[in-house]
């Protein structure tokens, strides 16, 4: 039933990852996809420019006009890219926001993922409506993270580059490709993420922690398992869309729509 006459608010959602592309049409009041989620494989090198040229390809798929919200896997800082951990090197000191939004031309905000996903599951997915500290943990290639305190995001937190355990930093010992590559057991796994959760608590005393990414969906492998800690841990709501739909909000925030 349609309700009122107002236009629907939307923005193109993109999300920047390691091996795909994906967007799609957000409806900022709902987080629904207003059409189905577009995915281009990422080129190789995936340099500003040629990933410009991925958007402007999505761009084009959903005769978008409108503005854009864009995820990107490392520190993104008033729309320069400032690290370049598991991505092309060239994107160190690149103003990316301009490169994508002059490669697409349309207004566009670029932000890094695990923000987005943040900034998602606070708006609609588990931490709905939450007050207090809620951190956001993605577990990947990498490892990401967003703190959100009252609802409003704090960007750029980056726990995942941690020194932790002792010489190295935590995504090198607890992130989903390290579980993967090394053919750890979820015995083991749980115990590092364990570790780690308990050193994010004794650093940060979070109210509410959420964990994103792929491994997420098997959350009742480890999840019931972590001990010690004071605060719930809960598995991200909105699963693979969370990105898309993170960087929407962010850019429909920023163009006043
Ligand atoms: C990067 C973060 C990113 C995370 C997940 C880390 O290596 O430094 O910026 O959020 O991977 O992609």
């Amino acid at each position: 039933m349609i309700e009122n006459n107002e236009p629907v608010r939307a923005v193109l959602g993109i999300d920047i990852g390691g091996t795909g592309i994906k967007g799609a049409p957000v409806n900022v009041a709902t987080g629904e996809f207003l059409a189905e989620r577009h995915r281009i494989d990422t080129p190789q090198p995936a340099t500003p420019e040629a990933i410009g040229q991925v958007l402007k390809q999505l761009v084009d798929h959903f005769a978008w006009t409108g503005p854009v919200g864009c995820t990107f896997p490392a520190i993104v800082h008033n729309g320069v890219t400032l690290s370049a951990a598991n991505v092309d090197q060239s994107w160190i000191l690149a103003p990316a926001q301009d490169i994508l939004a002059q490669a697409t031309g349309l207004p566009l905000v670029l932000m890094n993922d695990a923000d987005a996903a943040g900034l998602a599951e606070v708006v609609f997915g588990a931490a709905k409506g939450r007050q207090g500290k809620t951190i956001v943990i993605t577990l990947g290639t990498g490892i990401g993270s967003a703190l959100i305190v009252d609802g409003q995001l704090v960007s750029n937190t980056e726990f995942g580059h941690l020194i932790f355990p002792s010489d190295e930093i935590a995504e090198k010992y607890c992130s989903a490709k390290v579980k993967e590559e090394s053919g750890m057991k979820w015995p083991a796994f749980t115990e590092r993420l364990n570790q780690y959760l308990l050193h994010l608590q004794l650093l940060f005393s979070p109210d509410f922690l959420i964990i994103g990414g792929g491994i997420s969906k098997k959350h009742e492998k480890f999840i019931p398992n972590l001990k010690g800690l004071r605060f719930p841990v809960v598995p991200a709501d909105l699963k693979n869309d969370a990105g898309i739909v993170g960087a929407a909000l962010e850019a429909a925030r920023q163009s006043g729509i």
